[in-house]
């Protein structure tokens, strides 16, 4: 080999290995999101995500419609709008921004999901005989999500505050911080860092079967709100 190509293979050798190395520690790469659902939560999600330089897709039951499309125009880069199952299967993370009674049912119908991270924001709560609301379901639907898509990981993520919080983190007068469980800490890793960069704090609390325990957060936050006592989560860490 002669002497000039060998020095600019190394030289591309040694930026691979850093880039590599980068990516490793930071989780910089570029992903492709699907966003399933197309209401508050996807619309402040999506448009976030892609200002982080990922690439977007939304999965809807009507990709056509004129709100979808003023959503995939305010989100910009190369997002667009396609089936529900058509999104999860372009997608490396696929957040299920549906109404908590029907996250299993659409879960079930998105494919396989695995070696996908799957983002679970979903709430499942209803008015109890007292009028305090309640949590509808015996364990999580992090976990029943994860039982359907057991080769997938699930990061619940992203349920205990408002929409517009997520949108504008300011609007809470301090720190918010995002508590996820999962079973994969790479997974949470890469969640957490979507969360940061939002200007967010995230919070790692363990595996998935805690997933109650964040869904029951929502629970007491939305009597909270329904009170007049609206308040946000700001869990901070011990000094060490
Ligand atoms: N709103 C909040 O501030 C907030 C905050 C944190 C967590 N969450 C939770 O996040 C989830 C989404 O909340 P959201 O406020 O974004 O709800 P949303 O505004 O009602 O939007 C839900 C979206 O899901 C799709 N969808 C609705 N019914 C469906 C069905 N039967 N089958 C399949 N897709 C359906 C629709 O998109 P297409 O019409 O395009 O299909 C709809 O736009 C909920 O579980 C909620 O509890 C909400």
């Amino acid at each position: 080999m002669n002497t000039s190509i060998r020095t600019v293979s190394s030289t591309f050798a040694s930026v691979l290995v850093l880039s590599v190395a980068l990516t490793a520690t930071f989780g910089a790469s570029a992903e492709t999101i699907a966003l399933i659902g197309t209401g508050n939560v996807a619309g402040a999600l999506g448009p976030e995500f892609a200002m982080q330089g990922h690439d977007i897709v939304y999965g809807s039951r009507n990709p056509d419609r004129a709100e979808v499309r003023e959503l995939v125009a305010r989100t910009g880069g190369n997002a667009f709008a396609t089936g529900q199952a058509e999104a999860a299967a372009q997608a490396d993370i696929v957040v299920i921004a549906v109404p908590g009674d029907v996250a299993e049912q659409v879960v079930a119908s998105l494919g396989d999901l695995s070696g996908k991270i799957i983002i679970d924001p979903t709430n499942r709560v209803g008015p109890g005989d007292d009028g305090f609301m309640m949590h509808t379901v015996a364990t999580s639907n992090a976990e029943l999500i994860q039982a359907l898509a057991p080769e997938a990981y699930v990061v619940k993520a992203f349920n205990t505050l408002n929409y517009r919080t997520m949108i504008d983190p300011e609007l809470s007068g301090g720190p918010v911080t995002i508590p996820l469980v999962g079973n994969n800490a790479e997974a949470k890793a890469t969640v957490a860092a979507l969360v940061e960069g939002m200007g967010l704090e995230s919070i790692d609390l363990g595996p998935v079967r805690f997933a109650h325990v964040l869904e029951g957060m929502l629970v007491i936050w939305i009597n909270g709100r329904s009170a007049g006592t609206p308040y946000d989560y700001h869990l901070r860490p011990q000094p060490q």
